[in-house]
């Protein structure tokens, strides 16, 4: 039985489209039965809808400083769905700490960065700013603390002395279209065991990858 799997969006959700893509395949281990969006004026919305994903609109601008008051109402839609795993893409609202704790080990998330470097607002920026020589993003389970919680993947690009911030973030998107659906293929098959911090992957099929940046030339 595929995993009832809902996606959270605030934005463009082109990590939504890369996972509801890789959800078509018979063999993908979830299916996205639902995408909710926290603004009306998402453009994912309309490009779920597109490839068939019934959408939902929980504005939580109305709410406030009341994040228990929308979590319950996202909840209830989240219970309505039977939805078992949650994905955020671009989900751009904090949770309260119940809310975590009762989708624990089951809520996903991705950030452009390697973390636990430059979590938080403008990750790119702050890699350049660091003049870190490898960058990249990290999916992870969704602790309480914002951009934390145990790292279930990541993927690395090189950082060119001539990267802008936009540079920089249109590479790491690119890898982060390739690791979220796959790291929501090893949840949702089963694959990852959490030990207290640290997510552990069975299957690892290959370790002799490197990255040398910037490579001799
Ligand atoms: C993505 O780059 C994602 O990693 C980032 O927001 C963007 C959403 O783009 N998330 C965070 O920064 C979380 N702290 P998308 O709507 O096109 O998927």
């Amino acid at each position: 039985m595929k995993r009832r799997t809902a996606i959270l969006i605030s934005g463009r959700g082109s990590n939504m489209a890369a996972l509801i893509d890789a959800a078509k395949a018979a063999d993908f281990p979830a299916e996205i039965v639902a995408v909710i969006s926290n603004r009306a004026d998402a453009p994912g919305l309309e490009r779920a809808a597109g490839s068939g994903v019934p959408t939902i609109v929980i504005e939580s601008k109305p709410f406030g400083k009341d994040r228990a008051g929308f979590e319950a109402m996202l909840q209830r839609a989240l219970e309505e769905k039977n939805i078992e795993l949650i994905c955020l893409g671009g989900f751009m609202r904090l949770f309260t700490a119940e809310f975590v704790q009762r989708w624990y080990g089951k809520m996903l998330n991705i950030h452009p960065s390697l973390l636990p470097s430059f979590p938080g607002l403008d990750p790119h920026g702050q890699a350049l700013a660091a003049g870190v020589k490898i960058s990249g993003a990290t999916v992870h389970f969704v602790i309480p603390e914002t951009d934390a919680g145990p790292i279930v993947m990541q993927g690395a690009v090189q950082v060119a002395d001539d990267d802008t911030a936009e540079t920089l973030s249109q590479r790491i998107l690119g890898i982060e279209h390739r690791i979220y659906p796959e790291a929501l293929r090893l949840l949702a098959g089963g694959k990852i065991r959490l030990e207290g911090d640290l997510s552990r992957i069975s299957d690892v099929a290959d370790r002799n990858g490197t990255l040398i940046s910037p490579a001799a030339s």
